[in-house]
């Protein structure tokens, strides 16, 4: 099928490159020409395993052609696929500028009959709203179909290929079924596509992210007690998990969720609930725990120093997680900010970090080499779950520093090692 992809961030570029590989025509567009122009020459913009391979297949193909317009991206499209930013805006309902420009030059370039999917993550109702607002301005308005994505970046590619659901929201059943032949190829089965209104995709795509946000606020939390009650939270981890009904993802504990994605949705899943006077308590909480999380570390890191100012601190982290160079809503970001305002001499590594967040790298130096930037430090503080951090050799570092202190703000490590090598370690909760 001929497709369009607008909006060539972390999750439209996989969204494109992956349905070329799986036999379409996908035209991609993006607003800046830069990231055009890199994806053009078979690079990824940001950093995601395997993507470069694939956008490289696609372009050599022929598949998947950058263009340079958005009319030459549209032009024979019978799907057209809006993936443009709906970012965080001030801790509350998401920045839909964006989206709601991109939908204004999209909808009046659509083919006659051909499908809207939308894969940016919406408030819910904005779907209905987009319909009754074009409808109001062309008769003939296109159907559309909320398809959220559910991808997790550093595994992207992985995820969107093998999807675990799919959901298609729709009003219209002439789409649904071209939303069919379009996930054809994928070969899922019928289970796995799960059709539906706007209004319930876009409820499962932040009830699901919300959830998860929730069970690590519950994990932060019972870490920080089972900190104050001297139990080993990764022993109480392991017996909890290993219930079934319980199981053991979204269950570790450190400097809370970040990201561009469960910040934002939990604000708009709580605002969308106070506005239908149907307050989500829990999830209010769940935002609270999360914000207080990485003050707690700091503290933390405060007690272990006997007062941070003047303290020489290696940062090992600066992503929101592992695998990607993405510091979108970064906890250990925010980290860094605090221990510098608390006066820390900060020194950051990050395997994938580049410095993006303005005059960031003006304020903490940037070291390559975590192993020489250990010396004379006061305390060494793991930020990111990166595993390249479990593999450091950590004897030598324990002989270089001022003072052996070690703050594993992952509980990456283990203690009774760390403390045999002669650390002073504290995890979360341990
Ligand atoms: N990042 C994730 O892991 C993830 C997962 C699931 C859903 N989502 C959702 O997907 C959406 C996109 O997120 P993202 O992380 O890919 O954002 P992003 O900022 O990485 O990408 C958005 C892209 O859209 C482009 N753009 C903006 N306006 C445009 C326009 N008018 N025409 C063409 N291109 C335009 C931007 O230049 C940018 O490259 C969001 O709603 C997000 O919540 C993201």
């Amino acid at each position: 099928m001929k497709l369009a992809v607008i909006g060539l961030g972390h999750t439209g570029l996989v969204v494109a490159a992956v349905l070329a590989e799986i036999g379409h025509q996908v035209h991609g567009f993006d607003i800046e020409s830069g990231k055009r122009s890199r994806i053009s020459r078979g690079h990824s913009p940001f950093y995601e395993p395997d993507l470069d391979s694939l956008i490289a297949r696609g372009l050599a193909t022929g598949r998947l052609v950058i263009s340079r317009t958005l009319d030459e991206a549209q032009a024979d499209a019978e799907v057209v696929f809006l993936a443009v930013g709906t970012p965080a805006a001030n801790g509350d309902a998401p920045n839909l500028a964006e989206f709601w420009s991109a939908a204004g030059q999209v909808v009046p370039l659509l083919l006659p009959h051909a499908v809207l999917a939308i894969k940016s993550t919406l408030p819910v109702g904005t779907t209905d709203e987009l319909i009754a607002r074009f409808k109001a301005q062309w008769p003939d308005a296109p159907p559309v179909v909320n398809v959220p994505e559910f991808l997790r970046q550093g595994t992207a590619v992985a995820d969107f290929l093998r999807p675990e659901r799919v959901i298609f929201g729709s009003h219209s059943p002439a789409a649904l079924n071209v939303m069919r032949v379009v996930y054809e190829p994928f070969k899922l089965s019928s289970e796995t596509i799960h059709e539906c209104r706007p209004v319930e995709a876009e409820l499962i795509k932040h009830a699901a992210n919300c959830f998860l946000a929730a069970r690590i606020s519950y994990a932060n939390e019972l870490a920080n007690l089972c900190g104050r009650l001297g139990a080993d939270y990764e022993i109480v981890r392991h017996g909890l998990a290993a219930d079934s009904r319980i199981g053991s993802s979204f269950l570790n504990a450190g400097l809370g969720f970040g990201g561009s994605c469960f910040p934002k949705d939990l604000a708009a899943l709580i605002k969308t609930a106070r506005d239908a006077g149907s307050p989500f308590t829990l999830l209010e909480a769940t935002l609270a725990a999360n914000r207080a999380q990485v003050h707690r570390v700091v503290a933390l890191a405060d007690e272990m120093v006997g007062g941070l100012s003047g303290r020489k601190v290696l940062q090992l982290g600066l992503t929101y997680k592992a695998g990607t160079d993405d510091t979108r809503g970064s906890r250990a970001l925010e980290l860094a900010f605090l221990l510098i305002r608390e006066g820390a001499e900060l020194t950051c590594h990050d395997p994938a970090y580049i410095p993006t967040e303005v005059g960031s790298d003006q304020l903490f130096t940037i070291a390559d080499d975590p192993v020489s930037a250990a010396s004379r430090m006061d305390l060494v503080l793991i930020a990111t779950d990166w595993p390249e951090f479990i593999d450091l050799p950590w004897s030598k570092i324990v002989g270089s520093m001022r003072s052996a202190r070690l703050l594993d703000g992952r509980n990456l490590l283990d203690p009774t090692e760390m403390t045999a090598a002669g650390f002073t370690y504290r995890g979360i909760g341990r």
